[in-house]
C-alpha cells in the first residue's frame, strides 16, 4: 500500500483526436495516479501517446471522456477562470517543442509568465534573473530565442516553467536538445527541484533520464504496460539503477 499522498488522479481518461470523419484513440481508459512528491517517468515508443497524456493530466487539453482529480477537484467541471489561474498558478510545463515567444528576449520570455501568477510579494524581473542565471542563461537574457543555442532555448523553457514556483511541474523531453553534459546539468536541477519536495512528471525515451525518477510509467498503444518503482534518485547508484530500468524496458519492448 502506497502510503504518499496522491495529488493527481485518473479516471476512465479518454483522449480520441478526430482529424476527418475516423477518430483516433490515443488515450484509452487510463485509471492512474500520481503521488505527492513523486518523481514520475512516463515512457513509451514515439507515438504512443506521452504527450496526449501529459496535456490531459496537467489541464491543458480537454478529455473525451473520464476524469483527470487534483484532490477533490475534478478538471471537466472546472470554469474558464478556474482552469486559467489554475494553469496559471499551480503547474509549470516544459513543452517538448520549447514553443518560445521569437519576438520576446530570453528575460521577456520567462517574465511574461511570471507576471502573470496571482503569488504576491515578488519582484518578477529579478526572480527571472536569478532563475536564469541558475540555468547558466546570464549573458543572454536580452537575446532573442534566434540569438541562442538550441540547448539554450530549452534551458529558457525550464526557467519559463518554473517561475511561478508551481506545485507540479510537467516536462516533456526536457533532455531532447541537449548534450549530455547540458542533460546532465539540467537533471541536475530538476532532481533539486524534486528534492524539495515539489511533484514532477517527466516524458523521456534516454535511459539516464528515466533513472533519475522513482517511478516509471510504461505507456504503450495509449494504456499503461506496466510500472517500476525505484528509491529516490542518488548518483552513487547509478549503474544498478540503469540495469534496472533497462530490464524493466526491454521486458515491455522498447
Ligand atoms: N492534434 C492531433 N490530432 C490528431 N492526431 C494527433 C494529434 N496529436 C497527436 N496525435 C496522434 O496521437 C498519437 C500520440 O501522439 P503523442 O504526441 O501523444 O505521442 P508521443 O508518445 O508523445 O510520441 P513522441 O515520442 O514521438 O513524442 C500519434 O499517433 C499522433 O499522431
Ligand atoms: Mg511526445
Amino acid at each position: 500500500m502506497n502510503e504518499k499522498g496522491i495529488c493527481i488522479e485518473t479516471k476512465n481518461l479518454c483522449k480520441t483526436y478526430y482529424n476527418s470523419k475516423q477518430g483516433v484513440h490515443v488515450i484509452k481508459n487510463i485509471d492512474m495516479e500520481i503521488y505527492e512528491g513523486d518523481f514520475t517517468i512516463i515512457m513509451g515508443a514515439s507515438g504512443s501517446g506521452k504527450t496526449t497524456l501529459l496535456y490531459l493530466l496537467s489541464a491543458l487539453d480537454e478529455m473525451t471522456s473520464g476524469e483527470v482529480y487534483y484532490g477533490d477537484r475534478s478538471i471537466s467541471k472546472m470554469k474558464l477562470k478556474e482552469l486559467v489561474n489554475f494553469r496559471r498558478n499551480e503547474i509549470g510545463y516544459i513543452f517538448q517543442g520549447i514553443n518560445l515567444v521569437p519576438y520576446l528576449s530570453v528575460l521577456e520570455n520567462v517574465a511574461v509568465v511570471g507576471k502573470l501568477t496571482q503569488r504576491k510579494n515578488r519582484n518578477v524581473v529579478e526572480s527571472c534573473k536569478k532563475l536564469l542565471c541558475d540555468l547558466d542563461l546570464e549573458d543572454e537574457i536580452y537575446r532573442l530565442p534566434s540569438e541562442i543555442s538550441g540547448g539554450q532555448q530549452q534551458r529558457v523553457a525550464v526557467a519559463r516553467a518554473l517561475i511561478n514556483d508551481c506545485d507540479i511541474l510537467f516536462a516533456d523531453e526536457p533532455t531532447g536538445a541537449l548534450n549530455t553534459s547540458q542533460g546532465e546539468n539540467l537533471l541536475d536541477v530538476l532532481s533539486e527541484i524534486n528534492d524539495k519536495d515539489k511533484s514532477i512528471v517527466m516524458v523521456t525515451h534516454d535511459l539516464k533520464a528515466a533513472c533519475r525518477g522513482n517511478r516509471i510509467v510504461y505507456l504503450k498503444d495509449g494504456k499503461i504496460h506496466g510500472e517500476l518503482s525505484l528509491e529516490k534518485f542518488r548518483k552513487d547508484d547509478l549503474e544498478d539503477r540503469e540495469q534496472t530500468v533497462y530490464n524493466f524496458l526491454r521486458k515491455r519492448g522498447w
